[in-house]
């Protein structure tokens, strides 16, 4: 029996071949299959609810990415809800999708200041409490992904714009060292997996980012297990880091004998929308591309990949459309724009 399939559908499908199959030519003109050539992860943030809900947005990822975040699912409040229990249905949900594509996952991530649960902020804890807390949060979630999950954001922004480290719940409670802490213990759950320190506004050169190359040479210098650095890479396309100065900042950790990721990319754009904002922001995308390419950084991945999902407009009022997909599924200048970079 013939299963009629609506027309906007079909149109939409056709244009991103997303019935090609794997040896299509259409499917070597996606991200993925360029970057291969070139040595380079390409990935994108991904939510569970669409991945569900949403064919299309699933066969686009599988058509485009060899690498996935999840965006939300494996954040604390999310997989460790209570005390004594878990939550890894939205995580597994992904990492499967993943693996099932033979794509990578990132892990995000593991100590963060956000995103955690009530039960953590509404009592208080002894220090041995939450050594205690962490140490078993980390060991658990590590463990469970361990051989599938290929880096892990092991701590997410810890350090402030002006240099100092950020007071939080696990800052506080615990003091510096929870920071070597979290690594140890992450690697002591899977030895071989890649541990990461990610953070934003430390992208070029500037006083942050100077703090998190000091912060990252002494853990090493200690002999911490860390292996990279994460860029996030949340821009606009209006003001955003000197390339010269990402390039020197990606130079520099690179130097330590660090990997560099583009780990949250995207470039937001004031409402409303037009044709020359939608060229600029096509400007950065490639030339962050062009530089990562340049420095060998092993991943340029996108904080999610249409504007129908996105977190742009619920935390930067009269912003949006910020990646490289409209909210159609139509590939952006932003899209063609990572293809040709990719090409060259
Ligand atoms: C954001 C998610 O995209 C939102 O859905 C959520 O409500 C808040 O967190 N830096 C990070 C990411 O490291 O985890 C954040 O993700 C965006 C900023």
């Amino acid at each position: 029996m013939k299963i009629p399939i609506p027309l906007f559908l079909c149109f939409t499908w056709g244009i991103l071949g997303v019935f090609a199959s794997e040896s299509g030519d259409s499917l070597k003109e996606s991200l993925k299959f360029l970057a291969e050539k070139r040595g380079i992860l390409v990935g994108a943030a991904v939510a569970a609810k669409p991945l569900k809900a949403d064919p299309l947005y699933a066969g686009i990822l599988a058509r485009e990415f060899n690498i996935l975040t999840p965006e939300n699912a494996m954040k604390f409040e999310n997989i460790h809800p209570e005390p004594e229990r878990y939550d890894f249905a939205d995580s597994d949900a992904i990492v499967s999708f993943a693996l099932d594509h033979h794509m990578k996952v990132r892990g995000h991530t593991l100590v963060w200041h956000n995103q955690i649960p009530l039960w953590l902020m509404t009592k208080d804890y002894t220090r041995d409490e939450l050594v205690k807390i962490l140490q078993g949060h980390i060991s658990e979630v590590v463990t469970r992904y361990k051989g599938k999950v290929f880096a892990w954001d092991v701590v997410n922004e810890a350090i402030n714009d002006d240099g100092t480290l950020r007071r939080s719940i696990w800052h506080d409670g615990i003091g510096p060292e929870y920071l070597e802490l979290a690594f140890k213990w992450a690697h002591e759950a899977d030895p071989d997996v890649m541990l990461f320190y990610n953070d934003y506004n430390g992208e070029g050169l500037n006083g942050k980012s100077d703090a998190v190359y000091d912060l990252v040479r002494g853990l090493l210098a200690k002999g911490i297990p860390i292996h990279g650095v994460g860029l996030q890479m949340h821009l606009n396309a209006g003001w955003y880091p000197d390339p010269a100065d990402i390039d020197g900042n990606i130079k520099r950790l690179m130097d330590l004998g660090l990997q560099v990721h583009i780990t949250e990319m995207d470039v937001r754009l004031k409402e409303p929308l037009s044709k020359e904002k939608l060229e600029e922001q096509a400007k950065v995308y490639r030339e962050i591309m062009e530089i990562c390419l340049r420095r060998r950084c092993q991943a340029y991945i996108t904080w999610g990949f249409t504007d129908r999902y996105s977190w742009i407009p619920h935390y930067f009022f009269g912003w949006n459309d910020g990646l490289i997909f409209d909210r159609s599924y139509q590939p952006k200048p932003a899209y063609l724009a990572l293809i040709e970079a990719l090409k060259n």
